[in-house]
C-alpha cells in the first residue's frame, strides 16, 4: 500500500505540511481579527500619542456626601460614601474597624459590618471580623465624580420599565 512503502519521510512530510498551514491559518485569523476587532475600551492615555508628552489631566475627586448609596443587586458590596483619606490599612492596625466593627458602631454612628464579614469560610460565625474580610478596601471602593470611559447601560431588574405597560 502507498502509505506504508515510506512511513516515516511521508508521516513526517504530512506533519510538517500540516504544522506550516495551521501556523499560517492563525497567522491570517490574527491579522484579520486585529484589523476589524472592535475597540470596547478607550485608551486610558485618551487620543494621546503614547509616546508624545501631555498634560497630566487632574485627579478625579471622590464624591464624600456622606449618603450610603444604593445597591444595584444585593449581593454588591456597597460603595464608601465618605473620606478615606489617610485611613490606615495595614497588617497592625484597621481605621475602618475603628467605627465599622460591632463594638464601636454605638459611638461611631456607622453601619456594623454585617454577619457575613463574621463567617469564617466554612459558614462559622467568629466573635470578629474573619481575615477574609479583614481587608475592606479590596471589596469596598470609593465612587469619583470622573466621567465613565465607556457608557453603562446597566438596568436595575426591578427598576427596568416594561415598555408594554
Ligand atoms: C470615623 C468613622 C468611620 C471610619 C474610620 C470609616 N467609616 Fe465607613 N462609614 C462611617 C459612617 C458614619 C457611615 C454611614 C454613612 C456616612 O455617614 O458617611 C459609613 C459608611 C460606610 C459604607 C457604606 C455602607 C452602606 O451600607 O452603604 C462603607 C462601605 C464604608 N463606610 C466602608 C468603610 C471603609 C472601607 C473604611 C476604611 C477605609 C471606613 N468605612 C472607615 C464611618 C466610618
Ligand atoms: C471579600 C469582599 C469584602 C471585604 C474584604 C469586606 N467587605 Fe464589607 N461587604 C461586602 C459585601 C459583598 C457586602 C454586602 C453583602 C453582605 O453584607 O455580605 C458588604 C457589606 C458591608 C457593609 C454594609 C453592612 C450592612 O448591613 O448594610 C459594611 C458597613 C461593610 N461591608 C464594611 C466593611 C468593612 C469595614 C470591611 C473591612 C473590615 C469590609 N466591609 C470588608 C464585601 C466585603
Amino acid at each position: 500500500m502507498r502509505g506504508q512503502d515510506h512511513p516515516d519521510l511521508s508521516g513526517l512530510g504530512r506533519c510538517l505540511l500540516g504544522a506550516v498551514l495551521s501556523g499560517s491559518l492563525i497567522l491570517l485569523a490574527g491579522a484579520i481579527y486585529a484589523q476589524n476587532a472592535p475597540r470596547i475600551v478607550p485608551r486610558v492615555t485618551g487620543n494621546a500619542s503614547p509616546m508624545n508628552e501631555a498634560p497630566i489631566p487632574p485627579i478625579a475627586r471622590p464624591i464624600t456626601d456622606d449618603r450610603r448609596v444604593m445597591r444595584n443587586y444585593p449581593e454588591q458590596p456597597p460603595v464608601i460614601p465618605h473620606s478615606i483619606d489617610n485611613y490606615q490599612l495595614t497588617l497592625r492596625t484597621n481605621r475602618c474597624l475603628d467605627c465599622h466593627r460591632r463594638q464601636y458602631t454605638e459611638a461611631s454612628g456607622a453601619p456594623m459590618i454585617s454577619v457575613t464579614h463574621f463567617m469564617d469560610r466554612d459558614g462559622q460565625v467568629i466573635a470578629d471580623v474573619t481575615p477574609r474580610r479583614y481587608f475592606c478596601t479590596a471589596c469596598h471602593v470609593q465612587q469619583t465624580d470622573a466621567a465613565p470611559l465607556v457608557q453603562n447601560t446597566f438596568q436595575d431588574m426591578l427598576l427596568v420599565r416594561d415598555p408594554k405597560q
